[in-house]
């Protein structure tokens, strides 16, 4: 294939629009077989200048008139992404270095810091659900969320159990987040078409080897208020989605805690994740080498459920999906 170019015929008084594909770094693959995150975004962009080219050039010599003009679909960015990273710990004030876990969490901020402004687009969203901040208190967190501030993309958390900072009021946590962040507590947002819910959940069975002495009525009063968090943040999910006047679209939901037992592939909360139409499940809550069957992933029922914990993903934003 020789290089690539957009091209206008007009015959019998019908106009064809010819593209072809010029060579990416030497190849002509469309047929990839690696490098799923960039690929389709290179070729896409490829194709997009010359079709870019066509439509300024015959725009302007008349030729494409009345055509359409130029959409959103011949944009030759790349589609918004969709990342998660969760449990970032962070802890700016260095009061709680990470690196007493073991060595692999050396500097991890800053890598975290790296890898994130490598991969995420300003346009991207990045969900980091829960044990964002080692602070104790909303003032204690300023530094914290400076250094998500200062990170490409929107965020979306919600409460992990560490998250002792987080306060109850609106007020005082919009006078916390920095801008294109949001805090789920009962409530959803939508960004991009995308409507995102959640909630933090729970352990399914007290932790006696650690010495936990909830006892099962315990365990089930916590778990019973979380599901009920969760079902107010997908009304008001849809309520949003009713006032805005538009149909429900892909939706993400969040957890902190896994939202299914070690070793199983329902829960409580399965049917109502379900049924609220989300596509994925994005938690954290879980740290180490050998988590077994409480790494619960998959996909069951049109849910893919992922573990997002940042040393379960090399401390680098995860791809979830494309917009
Ligand atoms: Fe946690
Ligand atoms: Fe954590």
């Amino acid at each position: 294939m020789g290089p690539g170019g957009a091209t206008l015929t007009r015959t019998h008084g019908v106009r064809f629009v010819t593209v072809t594909m010029p060579r990416v770094q030497g190849d002509t693959r469309w047929d990839a077989h690696g490098g799923l995150t960039n690929n389709p975004n290179e070729h896409a962009r490829t194709v997009g200048q010359p079709i870019a080219a066509l439509i300024t050039d015959g725009g302007e010599q008349g030729a494409l008139s009345p055509l359409a003009p130029p959409c959103a679909a011949l944009d030759s960015r790349p589609m918004p992404a969709i990342w998660a990273l969760s449990d970032l710990h962070l802890s700016t004030s260095g009061a709680k270095p990470m690196d007493v876990f073991g060595d692999h969490w050396g500097n991890h901020a800053g890598r975290m810091a790296e890898s994130w402004d490598r991969l995420v687009a300003d346009d991207d969203i990045v969900l980091t659900p829960g044990d964002f901040s080692w602070a104790s208190k909303p003032a204690e967190a300023a530094g914290d969320f400076a250094w998500l501030g200062a990170r490409p993309g929107h965020k979306i958390m919600v409460k992990g159990n560490h998250d002792y900072w987080w306060t109850g009021t609106h007020k005082r946590m919009a006078e916390l987040l920095p801008p294109r962040t949001y805090a789920l507590k009962k409530t959803a947002v939508s960004i991009h078409g995308v409507g995102f819910f959640g909630v933090r959940g729970g352990d399914f069975a007290a932790l006696t080897r650690y010495g936990d002495t909830r006892t099962a009525e315990d365990i089930e009063a916590w778990l019973a208020r979380e599901e009920h968090e969760l079902k107010l943040s997908i009304a008001a999910l849809d309520q949003a989605d009713a006032a805005a006047g538009r149909a429900r679209g892909q939706r993400i939901c969040l957890f902190h805690y896994p939202p299914i037992p070690p070793g199983r592939t329902v829960s409580r909360f399965t049917p109502i994740i379900e049924a609220a139409g989300a596509s994925f499940c994005i938690y954290g809550h879980l740290h180490g080498q050998e988590l077994g069957p409480a790494k619960v992933e998959g996909t069951w029922n049109g849910v893919t459920y992922r573990c997002t914990s940042c040393d379960q993903v090399d401390f680098t934003p995860t791809l979830i999906c494309r917009i």
